[in-house]
Order: C-alpha cells, then sequence, then structure tokens
C-alpha cells in the first residue's frame, strides 16, 4: 500500500510506523520530525548480510555507508548487526570511534582527506583507508612510516561505467572527481608504486558507480571490469589483490513508479559474474565489500511536519506548508526526487488532491515536492513524507537559523530519542 513495507493504517485511519501510531508520535515528540524503524534498518542489514552468505559463501562484508544517515545510535546497531561501515570525513570517522566500532571493519573514503584524518584513521587502526589519489597515496606513506606503521588500503578506481543515474550522483564514469582512471593507465601506476611503498598494503580496490541504480547489469559490468584489472595486476607484477570493493548504490522505492531489484538478486549475478571472471582470468576469488547507504536507511525513515497555511492559486496550484523543508529535506531543491506524502492523521482517506507541498525557508526553491497526490490537508494536519531515512537528515542544515529536528527511533512498538532537537542556544553555540 505504501512505498515502505513498515508502514500502514490503524483502525482509526493513522498512518503507523513500525507499528507505531504517527499521530500518538506527534503528541509526544512534535514536529518536526525524523522517525526510523529499527527493526527495518536491521532487517534490511541482514538481507545484505544473508545474500553474501548464500551467494558468496560469506566470503564478504557489507559495510553501511553511513553518510546516508549517521548517528551513534545508527553505528551501534550496524555494529550489533555485524556489518561493517562506511567513512567519509573525520566526523563519521569519529562517530563510529566514539561508540568503539572495530577499526577493522571501517572503510575510509574521501577525494580529499586531510592529514588530520588520515593520522586519525592510523590512530585508530582503520582496516581499509580507500586512498583516492596520488597526493593522498604520498601523504599517507609518509604518515604511516613516521608512527612506525602500515596503512592498509583499497585503491578507489573509476571503472569507466555509466549506470544510468542522476547525472549529479553519478561517481563511476571517468569524468569525476573521485578515484584513479583505469583507461589513462593512472590506476595501474597508483598500483605499482603502492606495492613498493614501506608504510603501504595494498588490501584491495575499490569502485561505486553511482546511486540510486535499479538495473543490475552496470554493478555486473562493474564488477567483471575490476576483476579484469586484478588479473592484469597480477601478470604484469605478481601481486594479487585479495580484496574487492564495489561500492554502494542499490536503488530504493520512493514512488510506486520505482521497481528496486531485491538486493539477493544483485547479489546472486554479481557473485556468478565474480566467480566466471575469476575461473576465466586465473586469479583467486577476492573477498567483497559492499557499501549500501540507501538501501539500508531509507525505506526505514519517514519526517513528519504540521501544516501551517494553505494556499490556493486558482488555475495554477496548491501549496501546503509546513514546518520544516529543505533545510531537514534539501533533496527536491537539489535533485528534484520524488517523495510519497500521507496526511498522517487521515490515511485511511484517498489522495484526492495534487499539490505542492513547501517549506518555511525563505527560498522559492524550498519545496518537498510538485503536483503530489495527498488526502485533503488543512492547517493543523500532520504530513508525513516516506522512505526519508537516507540523505534526509544527514544532509539537513541550518539555513535560516532553524533548528534540527529530534530523530526518534522506533523499535517494538516504542519509540526512544535517538539524536535531541536543536534549540535556540545550539544555533548560537559558535557565536563569538
Ligand atoms: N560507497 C561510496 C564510495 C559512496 O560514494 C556512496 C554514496 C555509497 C557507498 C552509498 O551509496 P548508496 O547505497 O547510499 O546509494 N546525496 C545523494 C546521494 C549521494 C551518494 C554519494 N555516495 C542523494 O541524496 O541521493
Amino acid at each position: 500500500m505504501f512505498v515502505s513495507e513498515n508502514l500502514d493504517v490503524n483502525p482509526s485511519g493513522h498512518l503507523t510506523v513500525g507499528g507505531v501510531d504517527t499521530v500518538d508520535i506527534v503528541k509526544e515528540y512534535g514536529t518536526p520530525l525524523y522517525v526510523m524503524d529499527e527493526g527495518l534498518i536491521r532487517k534490511n542489514c541482514q538481507s545484505f548480510k544473508k545474500s553474501i552468505d548464500m551467494y558468496y559463501g560469506g566470503k564478504g562484508l557489507a559495510c553501511y555507508a553511513s553518510k546516508a544517515f549517521c548517528c551513534k545510535e545508527m553505528h551501534r546497531i550496524i555494529k550489533d548487526e555485524g556489518l561493517g561501515i562506511d567513512v567519509v570525513s573525520i566526523g563519521e570517522l569519529y562517530t563510529a570511534m566514539s561508540i568503539d566500532f572495530p577499526a577493522e571493519k571501517i572503510c575510509f573514503h574521501g577525494n580529499n582527506k586531510t592529514s588530520e584524518e588520515l593520522k586519525t584513521a592510523l590512530e585508530y587502526g582503520v582496516g581499509n583507508i580507500v586512498v583516492d589519489n596520488l597526493t593522498e597515496l604520498e601523504t599517507l606513506n609518509s604518515l604511516a612510516l613516521s608512527f612506525g606503521k602500515r596503512a592498509s588500503i583499497m585503491f578507489r578506481i573509476k571503472p569507466g561505467i555509466d549506470a544510468h543515474t542522476h547525472d549529479f550522483i553519478m561517481t563511476g564514469q571517468i569524468d569525476s572527481k573521485f578515484g584513479l582512471a583505469l583507461e589513462t593507465g593512472e590506476a595501474f601506476e597508483a598500483v605499482k608504486k603502492a606495492v613498493s611503498m614501506e608504510g603501504i598494503l595494498l588490501k584491495g580496490l575499490h569502485c561505486h558507480i553511482g546511486s540510486q541504480i535499479f538495473d543490475i547489469d552496470p554493478f555486473a559490468l562493474a564488477a567483471q571490469v575490476m576483476i579484469e584489472f586484478i588479473a592484469k595486476i597480477k601478470k604484469e607484477t605478481g601481486y594479487e589483490v585479495p580484496q574487492l570493493n564495489l561500492g554502494g548504490g542499490f536503488g530504493i522505492k520512493y514512488i510506486n513508479e520505482n521497481d528496486p531489484v531485491p538486493y539477493d538478486k544483485y547479489m546472486e549475478k554479481v557473485s556468478i559474474k565474480i566467480k566466471e571472471a575469476c575461473e576465466e582470468l586465473d586469479v583467486n576469488l577476492p573477498f567483497i565489500l559492499i557499501e549500501p547507504g540507501r538501501s539500508i536507511a531509507g525505506p526505514a525513515g519517514i519526517t513528519l511536519y504540521t501544516v501551517g497555511a494553505v494556499k490556493t492559486i486558482p488555475n495554477i496550484r496548491t501549496y501546503v506548508s509546513i514546518d520544516g523543508g529543505m533545510t531537514d529535506n534539501p533533496r527536491y531543491a537539489l535533485y528534484q526526487s520524488t517523495y510519497e506524502a500521507v496526511v498522517a492523521n487521515k490515511a485511511d482517506k484517498p489522495r484526492d488532491t495534487k499539490v505542492t507541498i513547501a517549506g518555511k525557508c525563505c527560498e522559492s526553491g524550498d519545496l518537498i515536492g510538485e503536483n503530489m497526490p495527498i488526502q485533503q490537508a488543512e492547517p493543523g494536519d500532520t504530513i508525513a513524507i516516506l522512505a526519508t531515512g537516507a540523505y534526509n537528515y544527514s544532509m539537513s542544515s541550518n539555513y535560516n537559523r532553524i533548528p534540527k529536528p529530534a530523530v526518534v527511533m522506533v523499535k517494538d512498538g516504542k519509540t526512544r530519542i535517538v539524536v535531541k532537537k536543536e534549540d535556540l542556544n545550539d544555533i548560537v553555540r559558535n557565536d563569538i
């Protein structure tokens, strides 16, 4: 009925999330509010784990891409599920460190890591520093030697694959700020250099071909290209790279038209491709890593807002204004992303109007969506925007000095705050 399996309508006609009435949640915590369903987060983690067990003999690790939704409690859940984690800044790394996330299961990304970031990663013993470029390789080698350590690295490779996704979030093609290109020989030069460096242990190769991808073929093609590269390295240097990280990017259902591939189908096809390529090219099956972000957090979250003004401009459109907007969800403003909207206190009623949901920022583009089918919304109603668990809280801002909402976690019919809402003191906290 809704885009995410954890949503339903109860006999009072209210939207429920993880079995809890959203109207009750709003009574307790107010709006705007992010709500995450712990049960679904865990289920999504387990499905990736199971698919690696089933199709790749368990010889792999799913590392949650924490840029999708990052806070201490999320990292605790990921740790408890036995997954690894992908971090991309000192802030995400620090969040992991602050809950004693196992260092060997951390992949540290970034196209321009600072020395401070690299030092912190070395000190903590991060298992996979994903090196993006030659400058970083040199810096890391010197730092590791000065620490008397050897840095375990992977190289971020651009496999040159067009994954047919939104231009803003496509990162696998050659014109990308991320990684080393295969076709120019840049990646091979970097590998040769790394294997000769005393401060570097080349553990693996990494690629990430984009985000919100619905097609399995580009993933399988990327896997094949990467195995071919491992074979070339083996043939020409004698060194066999033992690990392959295939990144994230698995699409989710934001609106009914979206049709994500079940994740085990992805793993099935990619595993077959890897096995075939390894056999043909005479390389050992690598240990594989994948980095799902959106597909773990996205479907598990909703955002709740209170309707304020409703403004109908005859023959043009109706604006329904809410008490949040681009500060808690900038994705429509940035990518024209589509979402499903529900009047949570009238969820049993037909969605028989189409409206523009507008935020409260001083900015015309501050919209959550246009032409959104929804029930008749009046001032005081609660609007739920669905599948907002990924890249909403993590991309929120304080534009217009609007405090960030709290994050509530739902589990076994109970709710708890996992991130407090900001107050006005937080807004002026760093002002002198
Ligand atoms: N691994 C790497 C190296 C990545 O760069 C990303 C996402 C992921 C994993 C996780 O991808 P996922 O499974 O979540 O698609 N802000 C954009 C998404 C940017 C994704 C950036 N990298 C959005 O709101 O759609």
